[in-house]
């Protein structure tokens, strides 16, 4: 059995490999239908009696992309293998980026489709190496090696936008570097790549000013949204800030994935469909008002549910002092069921509480890990484990399982006169609070 990251590693370096190979070689771009059936068939010996039900979905993904591949082959023979490959690893990432997008939104409303959240991560890395693979065989191709002839082209640098961005994502999904990474260096990490994302700009600005590009002013625009959105809603996040939640290194870089979305929509629109059929138009529109709809549905089921927790709290108007400490009154204690967690809120921070073995006992409902909702977690053998990774905690001392010093902050709970109250203030040692 090959150790996990030993694993991971092999798989990214066949790709790297792949990439390299079809980008610098003629003869792989020339044959890039069978050299990437090979390479699919490859990953597929590499996961050969996989036992982690994980991997099964990734073979289940190698599987689907080896079969539309073979099927585009097979509806569009008349088309050079290059053209084939790389339109049809273009829309098989627009398709993936859209379910990736669909998952989160979806997730509030089926614990079917929780199940899988935390494989949005493999969707993205294969978006990735699916876009890679597209402009390493685009490039050689149409614009001989040259980034200036093709940002003659506006739609190739709403092209490149996602790639750039999403190399990062890729490279710090690395589960190593956001243990490592403290909270000020990745202001500095989002700081240093939208500083080189403005220069690249510049750089196909001065290439429009060029060529008198009459769409000059708006494709600044567009690039000016991109980098307000850049520093208000990533590295310093001022909506969360005023919304007093936790900003979260990593993840912060991660809520460019809209940055990446709207580019990847603007490349299509100002690209590939402007030629398109009737009917791949609206296909192309319906995907987009889906993903925007969904998140727009998500966040007011979010609002909604908020509302009526703490209109819950508000009908039970109970606070105990004991010993000096104060609790606040959540529930009458006939609401819960037996290890399904219930969400509330203390001083406006989310709370987890769980009835296990008739006693109660809460948490913060704050994932160390990426801030998944652990009111929606498994309960078993006296622990927790996040819906999203699957960190579990223990529900006494909140800690978590695995050997790094993380912890749930935990809440003391008292019940009197039927009602569950929850202490305002977590108990436990606050040094192992948070994750950057
Ligand atoms: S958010 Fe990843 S395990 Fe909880």
């Amino acid at each position: 059995m090959i150790k996990k990251t030993n694993f991971i590693f092999l798989i990214l370096f066949l790709a790297v490999l792949f990439l390299l190979s079809v980008f610098f070689i003629e003869f792989i771009r020339e044959n890039a239908f069978y050299s990437l059936i090979g390479l699919l068939v490859i990953y597929l010996v590499v996961y050969w009696r996989t036992r982690n039900k994980y991997e099964k979905y990734d073979v289940y993904l190698i599987l689907s992309l080896l079969a539309v591949f073979i099927a585009s082959r097979l509806i569009f023979g008349n088309l050079d293998q290059a053209t084939l490959t790389l339109r049809t690893s273009a829309i098989l990432a627009f398709i993936l980026i859209n379910l990736a997008l669909l998952i989160g939104p979806w997730s509030r409303f089926s614990d079917k489709i929780l199940k899988i959240y935390y494989y949005r991560r493999h969707l993205g890395v294969v978006v990735f190496l699916l876009g890679a693979f597209h402009a390493a065989i685009i490039m050689p191709l149409y614009f001989d090696f040259s980034l200036k002839n093709a940002f003659a082209s506006p739609f190739t640098f709403y092209g490149l936008t996602p790639f750039f961005i999403m190399l990062w994502m890729a490279i710090t999904s690395w589960d190593y570097m956001q243990k490592k990474v403290k909270a000020s260096d990745w202001k500095i990490i989002h700081a240093a790549l939208m500083i080189t994302y403005a220069f690249i700009y510049y750089y196909f600005y001065n290439i429009l000013k060029e060529f008198n590009d009459p769409n000059l002013f708006y494709h600044s625009i567009a690039i000016l949204f991109f980098l307000i959105f850049w520093v208000i809603v990533a590295p310093y996040s001022i909506i969360k800030k005023i919304m007093r939640t936790y900003v979260f290194g990593w993840k912060q870089l991660h809520v460019l994935i809209w940055v990446i979305y709207i580019s990847l929509v603007l490349h299509v629109l100002l690209g590939a469909l402007t030629a398109a059929a009737l009917f791949l138009k609206v296909v192309f529109y319906a995907s987009v008002a889906l993903v925007l709809g969904s998140h727009a549905a998500g966040w007011i089921s979010k609002i909604i549910e908020d509302k009526k927790i703490y209109s819950k709290i508000r009908s039970i108007n109970k606070e105990i002092i004991i010993n000096n400490k104060k609790y606040i009154g959540m529930a009458k204690i006939n609401d819960f069921k037996e290890n399904k967690g219930k969400k509330f809120y203390i001083n406006k921070k989310p709370v987890a509480v769980f009835k296990n073995e008739g006693k109660f006992i809460a948490v913060s409902n704050v994932c160390c890990h990426q801030k998944g909702p652990i009111h929606k977690g498994k309960v078993e053998y006296g622990t927790v484990e996040c819906p999203w990774h699957y960190w579990a905690y223990n529900l006494k001392d909140g800690k978590f399982m695995g050997k790094e010093n993380y912890c749930l902050p935990v809440y003391e709970t008292k019940v009197k006169d039927n009602i569950l109250f929850v202490s305002k203030e977590p108990i436990n040692d606050k040094s192992c609070y948070k994750l950057n």
